[in-house]
């Protein structure tokens, strides 16, 4: 007789164990906590000490079920793939059932994922660390909107550097995506000067600025055919649409740029002063980065004609608006409000606002003497660096 001799070691006596008792449901799914090394170490999203050990203490003291390392499965390949739509779907879903701590949590786990998209990407470790400290940004953003409060909400946001699709170059932050605004550009043939059309039905109020529909003073139109087309132009110093059309002769025109095309968005986040020469430094670096893009786009209230009125000959702010061609972008609240006063403010919270700076005293007045903000969109050729 043959006899077979074999140890059964303690997992397969455990997986046995499991297979005879199908009614006792365990999760399989470990406690997730932080690693020491992840405790200790400087991670790439400059979380410091206080942090690690708030989200360490949150993963601790939470059930995830099973879900957990499912997510971080999930985001793993979402962020390797530079699925910055995906990525931002995990991690709000991770906010919305679990709190602001979650995403951060799951960020953590996922550093090393991170870094790698960034090296496969060839950008340097400067910039994907500059790039990364964003988080940061929004994790202070978050304590000061929530009384010092820890976590992570701008999980849309975030996303896009995660994925290394944003990218931090110098003082300013660029993404090449499609223009997505409803307007075209066309390049006259002639001079090479530029000219900004309107695209088709879009609900202007009386000044040009758009608005609903309900509030409409005039809507655009766009007629177009073989040879000329008739629409309304777009004033890019002062951002507004001219309510009367204007008829052009196509021959004399090649278009540039429209909604499809892809340019680069310019984003500023919060920091030191925006010199001009920080600024021509960012785009010398966009041209590096970014060598088959040269349409750089921006919607903000930096880029507000309005600022004329409220800061000074010499102020940042001034020189950087001065720099974009202007078109006029939808948005409820004027920026202005929520970036130099607060979040959340409203006209009434800025009026009442203690202010400390000379451009809030300036704003208060200006909103006083009747002055309307608009955050506004723009565009500079980022061909000269
Ligand atoms: C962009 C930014 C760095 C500009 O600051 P800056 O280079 O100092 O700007 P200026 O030179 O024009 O400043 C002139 C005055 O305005 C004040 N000022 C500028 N930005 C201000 C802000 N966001 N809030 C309050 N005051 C501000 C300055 O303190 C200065 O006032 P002072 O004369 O009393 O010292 C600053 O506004 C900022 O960090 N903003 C947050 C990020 C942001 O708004 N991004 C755009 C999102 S689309």
């Amino acid at each position: 007789m043959l006899c077979v001799s074999y140890t059964v070691t303690l997992e397969e006596n455990f997986l046995f164990f499991l297979v005879k008792n199908p009614f006792i449901k365990l999760s399989l799914d470990p406690t997730p906590i932080l690693r020491q090394a992840q405790l200790m170490d400087s991670n790439v999203f400059g979380l410091g000490t206080h942090q690690l050990q708030a989200i360490d203490d949150f993963l601790r003291s939470t059930n995830f079920g099973s879900d957990h390392t499912q997510r971080v499965a999930d985001l793993t390949a979402s962020i390797s793939n530079r699925d910055t739509s995906k990525t931002a779907t995990i991690l709000n879903d991770a906010l919305q059932s679990f709190g602001a701590l979650y995403p951060l949590a799951l960020i953590l786990e996922v550093e090393d994922v991170v870094k790698s998209v960034y090296a496969d990407a060839g950008i340097d470790d400067a910039v994907r660390d500059t790039t990364l400290r964003d988080v940061r940004l929004w994790v202070d953003q978050y304590a000061s909107q929530h009384n010092g409060a820890i976590g992570l909400d701008r999980v849309f946001w975030i996303s896009r550097h995660l994925c290394a699709i944003i990218l931090h170059l110098g003082r300013l932050q660029f993404e090449p995506k499609a223009f997505g605004y409803p307007y075209q550009i066309f390049q006259d043939s002639k001079d090479d000067t530029m000219i900004i059309v309107a695209g088709g039905g879009l609900s202007c109020d009386e000044d040009g600025y758009l608005t609903e529909d309900q509030n409409a003073a005039f809507q655009t139109t766009l007629l177009k055919d073989a040879n000329h087309f008739s629409g309304h132009l777009v004033d890019p110093v002062q951002g507004r649409i001219e309510i009367q059309t204007t008829q052009l002769n196509l021959q004399d025109y090649r278009l540039i740029v429209d909604s499809e095309t892809i340019v680069l968005h310019l984003h500023i986040p919060s920091g030191s002063p925006l010199t001009p020469s920080s600024i021509d430094e960012s785009l010398a670096m966009a041209n590096t980065y970014f060598p088959l893009i040269s349409f750089i786009v921006c919607s903000s209230w930096l880029l507000d004609p309005a600022l004329d009125l409220v800061t000074s000959q010499e102020s940042n702010t001034r020189d950087f608006m001065h720099r974009f061609k202007k078109f006029p972008v939808m948005h409820d609240v004027p920026q202005i409000y929520e970036r130099v006063f607060g979040f959340g403010m409203v006209e009434d919270d800025v009026l009442s606002f203690k202010a400390t700076t000379s451009l809030q005293r300036m704003v208060q007045q200006a909103l006083k003497n009747g002055v309307k903000f608009h955050t506004t969109g723009g565009y500079l050729t980022n061909l000269s660096n």
